[in-house]
């Protein structure tokens, strides 16, 4: 742990004074810790194990002792009071290095939920999601809309579904959603929701979006939501899936309107998603398998990039790689060959590599349809 890492700025100090003179502080509006424990143990102190009853008791608990603080993400503050020393690291903080104070909303999540729920960085661009244009249009409007949620009363987009094939590129382009907006984009794997215990998927659903709306403008999107959206036919198979339903349920109606959070989810199979759950989204945009312009332009992105020289022609690639998703070109293709061609101690990939890739590919599946055709 390296010491500047370690946040201790008391309030009202003459340091404090001078740096605030030197740089305007922001106000955080949201802070979220993670129990850590003591800096070292020895045979006398062993590690407590945290858990809230009462969230607001802890706000206003953490409040009091922490005001003024400067909190930036992935550095740590200390307790001061019942547990002295003992650490918590700062998960989030919005806006990052901001300062604590009366109305700071401050949240501690367990080390499984912060693993889960996160904000996502990333340096993809629209751009490079090729193909797909629907949902670039829908992307640009939500775009439009989080500059400037007042603009649209009541017509905000709320809820969004992307559906289709595997590797299409629906969890990628909501990664640059996050990147091209800078608005905080959390995500959640919705298999990650059905925990052990009863409740706690519909807990983590709640302080999902309760951060969302405190950091608002933002994007919630749920990956794979079919897993809490199963019909009900199946819901009676999964214990408590019905109470994970309900909550998102609660969740995407929002209380109130025009919060500034966008849902987006995304799934293989919209049919499998629960009724009620499905009809809240406004608009279900299919990710469709790239046709071969798409597929010509998706060789070039990737070959561009490729550590190798490049010395098989992309045109040729087009026609045999029909009925492969984006993933599958890159992946299975691309790397594959590109693998071959290391591992033979060659300076540049030749077609003999990709038609390697190309044999792996048909022999490993039987789909997809069209290939070699
Ligand atoms: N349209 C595309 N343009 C460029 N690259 C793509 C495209 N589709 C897929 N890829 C490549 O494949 C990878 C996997 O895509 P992604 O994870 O977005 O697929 P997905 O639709 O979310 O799949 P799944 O349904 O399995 O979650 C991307 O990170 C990217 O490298
Ligand atoms: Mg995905």
């Amino acid at each position: 742990m390296k010491l500047n890492n370690i946040i201790q700025e008391p309030v009202n100090t003459d340091k404090k004074t001078t740096q605030s003179l030197n740089k305007p502080q922001k106000e955080s509006k949201l802070v979220v810790l993670q129990p850590i424990g003591y800096p070292f143990l020895c045979n006398l102190v062993e590690n407590p194990k945290i858990e809230i009853f009462d969230k607001e008791l802890f706000e206003l608990y953490a409040r009091e002792q922490w005001l003024g603080y400067t909190v930036s993400e992935g550095s740590f503050i200390f307790d001061q009071k019942l547990l002295p020393d003992y650490a918590f690291k700062i998960i989030k903080a919005h806006p990052d290095d901001s300062k604590i104070s009366e109305n700071t909303s401050i949240l501690l999540m367990e080390v499984e939920e912060v693993r889960e729920i996160k904000r996502i960085e990333s340096s993809i661009k629209m751009d490079d999601v090729i193909g797909q244009e629907r949902a670039k249009i829908k992307c640009k409007v939500i775009m439009k809309y989080l500059q400037d949620p007042s603009h649209f009363g009541e017509w905000a987009p709320r809820n969004v579904l992307f559906y289709g094939t595997p590797g299409t590129g629906k969890t990628m382009l909501a990664k640059s959603l996050s990147n091209e907006l800078k608005v905080p984009l959390f995500l959640i794997k919705a298999t990650s929701l059905i925990g052990e215990h009863v409740g706690d998927g519909a807990r983590q659903i709640h302080e999902l979006f309760e951060a969302a709306s405190i950091t608002a403008p933002s994007v919630v999107f749920i990956d794979e939501i079919d897993a809490i959206g199963l019909d009900r036919k199946y819901q009676s198979l999964r214990g408590d899936v019905s109470e994970v339903v309900n909550a998102l349920l609660t969740e995407m109606d929002g209380i109130k309107q025009n919060t500034g959070v966008v849902t987006v989810g995304a799934t293989n199979n919209p049919h499998l998603l629960d009724f009620a759950i499905r009809s809240r989204f406004e608009e279900e945009i299919e990710f469709t398998l790239p046709d071969d312009e798409e597929r010509k332009a998706i060789l070039e992105h990737y070959a561009s990039s490729m550590p190798l020289i490049v010395k098989f022609s992309i045109d040729d690639l087009v026609k045999p790689t029909k009925g492969l998703s984006g993933r599958d070109i890159k992946d299975r293709i691309l790397k594959v060959a590109l693998h071959k061609a290391i591992h033979e101690d060659e300076e540049a990939i030749t077609w003999d590599h990709v038609k390697y890739a190309l044999k792996q590919i048909k022999k490993n599946t039987s789909e997809p349809k069209g290939m070699f055709a």
